[in-house]
């Protein structure tokens, strides 16, 4: 591999940390065995309507075969894994009886991780709510907040012995603009989505407390999705739907919870779930900044729909992924200074990275240029924010393998390791091997 290649980490601490991450729901597969519970996207895969009727029900089969998939993480020589739990595979109807089968699981996990070196950051939500607390109304129902810190409390007492680094959401933002919960994407939604942003901050804030009380030198953040939301032509009205979407977007969850208020202008949306002391429950000290991006966001006004927006075309000179992702490596870096400048907290970047459908060609290798480009274009941007005072202290590649994406089930492929989900054979690419010279290169 040329050095040429290689990114410039110069900018970076010392004690820099490189990781990657998965989520629970993306990778683990046996949603009906031991015990685990329904979760809210088991139901929406039942549907049908996630791309060619995809579902989570095998995933990447890492239930079963999470220590080869340790196994990987060593042979990349990454200092840490960021996972999350599924909720209902530990709490099958979300609160009351716990799973021992789901802890036991996890337990498993991360014992494999110890004694394989790498610290294991847990997220306690990656958007898999046990589907009997969404039948109770789910986040918008403000008991949401009991049942996420009593989950909180299992989880700090069955591995807090044993993890440090917790996160209590992944993406606040992502999944309350995007929820099926809201119904109708329209005005009408619109009190439907403060009631869930003011639910889930008082949630993070409930669950802070709980970890915080229950494990000795926890560390502990939230992690935010943070992209520039652009508007898409030079018009007033796109300008004016850009800036709007960008205060849900970027900051209607980290302002309560690092800065103690609402951006200024939902705080009258706001004040009707408003209870008196929220803000000083949702404020409580973090440890750290979690941040995922991946490239700005292109808005355009859309005025029958909800925060009037819809997204909007990117501009033509901006090259994109596979998938279409504009890369703007610069907005990244812009981003980390912003945040950096915002909140002041030690920033770990704990999801980026490119998603294309890449194969294996006719030796079985899976050669993938494109992302090795975009890591190096990216991580330089990171070194260039760090020269420039941003406090960034790691950074995840999103993600250690092909998984399910979402509404794009498994047509959109993410991993440093390929997925062969027939056979569940594991390969990794050539950015596996570009990422392992780039860890090597900072091991001390
Ligand atoms: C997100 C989620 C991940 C995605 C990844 C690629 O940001 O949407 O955190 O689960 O899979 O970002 O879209």
């Amino acid at each position: 591999m040329s050095t040429t290649q290689l990114p410039n980490t110069a900018s970076l601490r010392p004690d820099f940390i490189w990781g990657v991450s998965t989520s629970s729901f993306q990778i683990e597969g046996a949603t009906r065995e031991s015990g685990r519970g329904l979760s809210t996207w088991d139901v929406y895969c039942q549907t049908g309507e996630i791309k060619n009727h995809d579902t989570g029900d095998v995933a990447c089969d890492h239930y079963h075969r999470y220590r080869e998939d340790v196994g990987l993480m060593k042979a990349l020589g990454v200092q840490a894994y960021r996972f999350s739990v599924a909720w209902p595979r530990v709490l099958p109807l979300g609160r009351g009886s716990a799973n021992e089968a789901g802890l036991s699981f996890y337990d498993g996990l991360i014992d494999e991780l110890l004694a394989a070196g790498i610290e294991p950051w847990l997220c306690l939500y990656h958007w898999d709510l046990p589907q009997a607390l969404e039948e109770r109304g789910g986040w918008l129902n403000r008991e949401s907040v009991l049942w996420f810190a009593d989950y909180a409390a299992l989880i700090a007492a069955r591995f807090g012995d044993r993890v440090k680094r917790f996160a209590t959401f992944n993406e606040p933002s992502i999944f309350s603009l995007f929820s099926r919960s809201l119904g109708k994407r329209d005005r009408s939604s619109e009190d439907k989505l403060h009631c869930m942003i003011h639910n889930v901050n008082l949630a993070h804030g409930a669950a802070v407390d709980v970890l915080r009380a229950n494990v000795i030198n926890a560390s502990i953040g939230c992690i935010h999705n943070r992209q520039p939301c652009r508007p898409s032509s030079a018009s007033e009205a796109d300008a004016a739907a850009a800036a709007r979407l960008d205060v849900y977007w970027n900051a209607a969850f980290p302002d309560p919870q690092c800065r103690g208020e609402y951006p200024a202008s939902m705080r009258a949306a706001i004040e009707p779930h408003m209870q008196s002391g929220d803000l000083e429950r949702i404020c409580r000290p973090v440890d750290w900044f979690g941040l995922n991006h991946y490239s700005p966001v292109y808005v355009k006004a859309r005025t029958d729909s909800m925060l009037g927006y819809d997204l909007g075309e990117k501009p033509a000179d901006v090259p994109l992924t596979p998938i279409g992702w504009p890369i703007e490596p610069d907005a990244f870096s812009q981003t980390l200074q912003a945040a950096h400048a915002r909140y002041r907290l030690p920033i770990y970047v704990l999801e980026n990275g490119y998603g294309d459908a890449g194969q294996p060609d006719e030796t079985g290798a899976v050669i993938d240029i494109g992302r090795i480009e975009f890591l190096k274009a990216y991580i330089d941007a990171m070194n260039e924010a760090a020269s420039r005072g941003a406090d960034v202290r790691g950074y995840f590649v999103w993600s250690l393998l092909d998984n399910f994406e979402w509404d794009s089930g498994y047509s959109i492929r993410f991993g440093l390791t390929y997925v062969d989900y027939a056979s569940q054979r594991r390969t990794p690419k050539s950015s596996f091997d570009w990422y392992a010279v780039v860890v090597g290169g900072m091991q001390r």
